[in-house]
């Protein structure tokens, strides 16, 4: 309960040309979720009141994100892109409209944490009219420098163009995130104006401003990898990076084993329980839950996928949307399951393809069986008993239903139901030639003589 009054602006009209794609830049992904997405996921988890989304024209993708991760987020639009100061502006209605904080993000900006903002809302909350985010990067070129007096409290913030040369000295810099306690902000805001190397609205020149009226200043300090920006694909991976670390770490924490963390992806909602142990090279996408005690051997990629407690997963599977398994599953090397759900301690322990439908506890899939599901039109079911074992090499023409404890003889293409308790066979009788082997080698070898 961080910030429960504060109204979060979200920066995203940027076009991002440097990522030279067709996709708005805040929509490119970390951790399987978009920039905007974890930035609004933030402001979600610091209870904030409202959400404004300042977005460019066009942005229609943008603001359908924006409203499926934050419900009932504003959307405003900057027509032209004059500047932070402005692009704040444009949410003048929402600001208006809200008696409380005001804290600034930027959409390309995701991996600050709650607590991070937590602390500046402390600042706000010790007297602080306006807040500020900074820290100290190895190379503080291009960003806006924090100028603070002999006490360290902030002056004004110069941006890297207007700075002088022993302004540029300066290391602690400004991340962007800042925060007001200001009543009638926009009026403040409304002051800056645009004589500067770039011919920009700063939102920076706030500061300088509200120094002018005799409000207080006042800077947080962070790391500088939380408030990494993206602008380039380069980054957009360094991004990535740093997130999969903190994440392997906190799972680590959490009590799950990795035998080489850093072979190991997860995504933003990835749930994984205590004593689960995970080998090398595993990719979860999205939506996926693994139970306590599982235990996931090497080379696995998984998305939208539950593992029950106990389950013993790969090397080599592949589980995908609507994968459910119960306690005790055992899917081994090439499989892939989608869409079925596996009851406890069944198995499919090597090269099989289960697609739609389900597989009663306890059963056992072999080697090579084909849920064959998909006619070219539509996706039917493969429904299995309890108990039921099926031969390796079978292919289940659904849709079907294999009786509870059936048996299914190997190699056969089964398209009818069976039912509980049968075997169930489909292929030709196997033929025998006593003494053929001996008789065919002779024939060839004089053959080959005469040739
Ligand atoms: C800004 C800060 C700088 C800080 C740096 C941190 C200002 C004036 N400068 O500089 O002090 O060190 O971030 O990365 O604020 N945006 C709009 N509309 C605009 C302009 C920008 O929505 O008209 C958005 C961008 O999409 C982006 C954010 O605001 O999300 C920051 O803009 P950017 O142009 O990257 O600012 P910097 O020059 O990097
Ligand atoms: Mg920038």
């Amino acid at each position: 309960m961080s910030t429960p009054s504060a109204l979060i602006v979200v920066l995203a009209a940027g076009k991002g040309t440097r990522m030279k794609s067709s996709l708005p830049k805040v929509l490119h992904k970390v951790a399987g979720r978009s920039m905007l997405g974890h930035v609004l996921d933030l402001a979600t988890r610091c209870d904030a009141a409202k959400v404004a989304v300042v977005v460019g024209p066009d942005m229609a993708k943008v603001e359908a994100e924006a409203a499926a991760v934050f419900l009932g987020a504003e959307i405003a639009t900057q027509v032209n892109q004059r500047g932070t100061g402005d692009a704040v502006l444009a949410a003048r209605s929402a600001i208006d409209a809200h008696e409380g904080d005001v804290i600034v993000l930027y959409a390309d900006t995701p991996l600050i944490r709650p607590s991070t903002i937590a602390r500046i809302c402390a600042k706000l909350n010790e007297g602080a009219n306006v807040a500020v985010l900074g820290f100290r990067p190895k190379d503080p070129t291009g960003y806006g420098r924090l100028l603070t007096d002999a006490s360290g409290a902030l002056l004004a913030i110069r941006e890297d163009k207007d700075a002088s040369p022993a302004e540029r000295q300066v290391d602690l810099c400004n991340s962007g995130v800042i925060a007001f306690r200001v009543p009638r902000l926009t009026q403040l805001l409304d002051r800056i104006g645009n004589s500067n190397a770039k011919g920009e609205y700063y939102l920076t020149d706030a500061v300088e401003i509200a120094r002018a009226d005799g409000l207080q200043t006042a800077v947080v300090e962070c790391d500088e990898d939380e408030v990494l920006g993206v602008n380039a694909r380069s980054q957009l991976a360094e991004a990535e990076a740093i997130w999969q670390q903190r994440a392997r770490l906190a799972f680590m924490d959490s009590g799950v084993t990795m035998i080489a963390p850093d072979t190991v992806w997860l995504s933003f909602d990835t749930s994984i329980a205590n004593d689960v142990t995970i080998e090398p090279n595993v990719f979860f996408g999205p939506g996926v839950t693994v139970e306590s005690g599982a235990e996931i051997k090497a080379n696995c990629h998984f998305e939208g996928a539950v593992i029950g407690r106990d389950a013993r997963i790969g090397p080599f599977a592949r589980l995908r949307p609507g994968a459910k398994l119960a306690s005790e599953v055992h899917v081994g090397n090439f499989v892939e399951v989608k869409n079925v759900a596996m009851g406890q301690g069944s198995k499919a322990n090597h090269l099989a393809y289960l697609g739609d439908g389900s597989v009663g506890a306890k059963a056992n899939i072999g080697a090579g069986t084909i849920f064959c599901n998909y006619d070219g039109f539509n996706k039917s079911k493969t429904e299995i008993g309890e108990g039921a074992f099926i031969g390796s090499n079978s292919s289940l023409v659904a849709p079907i239903k294999i009786g509870a404890g059936a048996y299914i003889g190997s190699g056969s293409v089964i398209t009818k139901d069976v039912g509980a308790g049968a075997l169930a066979l489909e292929r030709s009788a196997q033929e025998e030639r006593p003494g053929w082997a001996e008789k065919f080698r002779t024939m060839m070898a004089r053959r080959k003589g005469k040739s």
